[in-house]
């Protein structure tokens, strides 16, 4: 008798029972449409997912329709788009460069001093040749930038380069790269670490 009444009470359906349920489909719909929508507004609105979102504006104006209160230099997105054009093969994105090839201009003891009359006249004419930057030496070869860049460019992405990656630097004009691509229209080749270190910093 009392195995009997046992069993019926685990027949009874209204009785709890112990054990996963699958979850109802409304609420498996549902979830699938909010991660849709998740990725959808990331995707909209994430940025990239880059800390530095300014990349999404083509000019400075774009950025300040955008966001009224972020005050960019004039030289900020221009310098940004001439160095993904001509640096960022060599020096990197992150500006780390690559172990024994190419040095890094984060935080290089070459980018972050007064002036920039050096990097002006490396871009403009290259550097070649045993070379130290923050202690570490590097013997390779830059081109020089002279005929493929303009004054602007130069001094847009010079003035970028020394406020990038935690870079502090002074920005440069295109009336100062003018002044030393004249003076220096006659170099032909590149320029040495031991020349460079004769140049005034500013
Ligand atoms: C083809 C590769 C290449 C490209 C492209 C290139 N560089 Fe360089 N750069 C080098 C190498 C290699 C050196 C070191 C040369 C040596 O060893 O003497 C160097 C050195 C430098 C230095 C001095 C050292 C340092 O790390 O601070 C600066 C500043 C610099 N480059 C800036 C630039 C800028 C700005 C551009 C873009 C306009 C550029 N480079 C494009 C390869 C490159």
């Amino acid at each position: 008798m009392s195995e009997l009444s046992n069993k019926s009470a685990v027949e009874n359906d209204s009785e709890p029972k112990v054990g996963l349920t699958p979850a109802p489909l409304w609420a498996v719909t549902l979830l699938g449409i909010l991660v849709y929508a998740l990725i959808v507004r990331s995707i909209n609105s994430g940025g990239d997912f880059d800390p530095n979102v300014y990349g999404r504006f083509e000019t400075p104006k774009e950025v300040q329709d955008g966001h009224p209160a972020v005050v960019l230099p004039d030289w900020f997105v221009p310098g940004r788009k001439v160095y993904g054009t001509y640096c960022v093969g060599c020096h990197q994105g992150n500006g780390a460069g690559a172990p024994g090839q190419f040095p890094p201009l984060a935080k290089s003891d070459w980018v972050n001093v007064e002036g920039p009359n050096r990097m002006v006249r490396i871009v403009l004419n290259g550097l070649q040749g045993p070379l130290k930057v923050n202690a570490v030496d590097y013997n390779n070869a830059m081109l020089a930038w002279r005929d493929q860049l303009t004054d602007q460019d130069i001094a847009n992405v010079i003035s970028y380069v020394r406020n990038e990656w935690g870079n502090k630097g002074s920005a440069a004009t295109a009336a100062e790269v003018k002044a030393i691509r004249d003076a220096t229209k006659d170099k032909g080749e590149q320029w040495t670490e031991g020349q460079l270190l004769q140049i005034p910093v500013k």
